[in-house]
């Protein structure tokens, strides 16, 4: 079996057509733990974060996995034996990575809108890093740094302003995006940070968005990080960490989706940044787990309807929003290849009532049959962690593979689970 991930890592990590995944059985599994199902392939995750330690080998590098992208714990607790440490954006996810062993040395703290609660409980955990995005939250950082007699180390995000190529709403470095300083306002930071006591202010933060398939805009992008490092290094202001953000595409879409490689995308890195010799820190969420996973899912029922024959799903868009939020594409296949059917062009759908509940427009696939086992492939990022009860349809189950063997690392929600902390109104107060 050959498990290297390319575009077409789950085929690749198939054998007998499209049956096995990771050395499992997907019929077996479908069985056993029921859908609609989210499958992690632990081979899979484990060879994107090698890839990209040995694209890195010799630069004093830390990967940081934007735990946003896949925050099961198991997944986590890949990421802490492979070495790989946390980007976090809310308390939750550092508890998670904490609780996976991922020590707080190597998490890093992003997102514009961490409450003060949250960066004292950061910095009394004693996370490496704040990616610091407004100049009132640098102050809030001094703030809390000083009550804490603690000296926090921080690093201004930068909005490069560069247009990543990538859905709109999954763009992070215009200038009309929420995200980061220009990098005028963080001169000013820079000059004026000997007011701040208690902020070691020592880093350079940028990320310009998500599923990004060209190196043009990380070039473009790095090249005015660079060009701000050398000017504050001139001016006697010290870089101890350049964070280059994540946003690395995959192949959602076989055939057209192309993918850079680690090496390629770490190339442009070691260029733009020649000369530096601090830390680096790299915060790839997607890129190590998308094509790790699917979703196991099953026809509820062929419709033919007046103008279109639907497909309808066990999963939904409460169990995958994708689709539904940014017309994304996803493969799905038949998880029997069968060769030998007639092709039918179906809309894909899932239960929910919205017509938004949609995975795929006319899309041609082998004839189904209610009952029939389907995969909605590179489901293994903003998969699982975007889920959501809608239409109160308890959350999917997760499962880890690991070469022939599986271990649920989330059980499927119960009815009593999804409601827990519910409860009619009654002991009524007033604030
Ligand atoms: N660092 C920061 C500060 C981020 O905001 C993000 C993602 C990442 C790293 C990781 O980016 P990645 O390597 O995964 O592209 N739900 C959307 C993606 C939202 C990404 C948000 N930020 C989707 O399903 O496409």
């Amino acid at each position: 079996m050959n498990n290297s991930i390319t575009c077409r890592t789950t085929a690749e990590n198939t054998v007998d057509g499209n049956q096995r995944f990771d050395g499992v059985d997907l019929n077996a599994l479908a069985r056993d733990v029921g859908t609609p199902s989210h499958v992690y392939s632990a081979t899979a995750v484990r060879q994107r974060i090698s890839e990209l330690q040995a694209a890195l080998r010799g630069l004093d590098a830390e990967i940081c996995f934007a735990v946003k992208a896949n925050s099961n714990l198991a997944v986590l607790q890949l990421m802490n034996e492979a070495g790989v440490g946390a980007d976090i954006v809310s308390i939750g996810e550092m508890q998670r990575s904490l609780k996976a062993g991922i020590p707080a040395t190597r998490i890093v703290f992003s997102g514009v809108g961490k409450s003060e609660d949250e960066i004292a409980a950061a910095l009394l955990a004693g996370v490496s890093r704040f990616n610091v995005e407004s100049h009132d939250e640098f102050q809030t950082l001094q703030r809390v740094a000083c009550a804490q007699q603690r000296i926090a180390n921080a690093a201004v995000r930068i909005n490069p302003d560069v247009d990543a190529q990538t859905h709109a709403k999954i763009s992070t470095g215009k200038s009309e995006n929420k995200f980061g300083v220009s990098i005028d306002e963080a001169r000013r930071w820079f000059a004026g940070s000997a007011r701040h006591s208690h902020v070691r202010l020592d880093g350079l933060h940028v990320h310009i968005g998500s599923q990004i398939l060209s190196l043009e805009p990380y070039r473009l992008a790095l090249d005015r990080v660079a060009g701000f490092w050398r000017e504050l290094v001139q001016a006697g202001h010290p870089v101890n960490s350049i964070d280059v953000g994540g946003g690395l595409g995959v192949c959602y879409h076989a055939g057209t989706d192309r993918p850079m490689t680690a090496t390629d995308y770490v190339d442009v890195i070691r260029a733009a940044l020649a000369g530096y010799h601090g830390k680096l820190l790299l915060e790839p969420g997607r890129w190590l787990v998308a094509e790790a996973g699917l979703l196991l899912t099953r026809v509820i029922r062929v419709k033919h309807g007046a103008s279109r024959n639907f497909l309808v799903l066990d999963a939904a868009m409460n169990d995958l929003a994708r689709p539904s939020l940014y017309d994304a594409w996803h493969d799905i296949v038949p998880v029997h290849g069968d060769p030998g059917r007639p092709v039918t062009t179906y809309d894909i759908v899932g239960p929910v009532c919205e017509t938004g509940d949609t995975f795929a427009r006319a899309r041609e696939l082998p004839e189904c049959a209610a009952g029939e086992l389907l995969m909605i492939r590179a489901t293994g990022a903003y998969g699982a962690s975007m889920a959501s009860t809608y239409n109160s349809r308890p959350l999917a189950a997760e499962v880890l593979l690991d070469r022939g063997r599986y271990a649920i690392v989330r059980r499927r929600q119960t009815f009593e689970d999804m409601i827990a902390g519910e409860q009619p109104a009654q002991n009524w107060q007033t604030p």
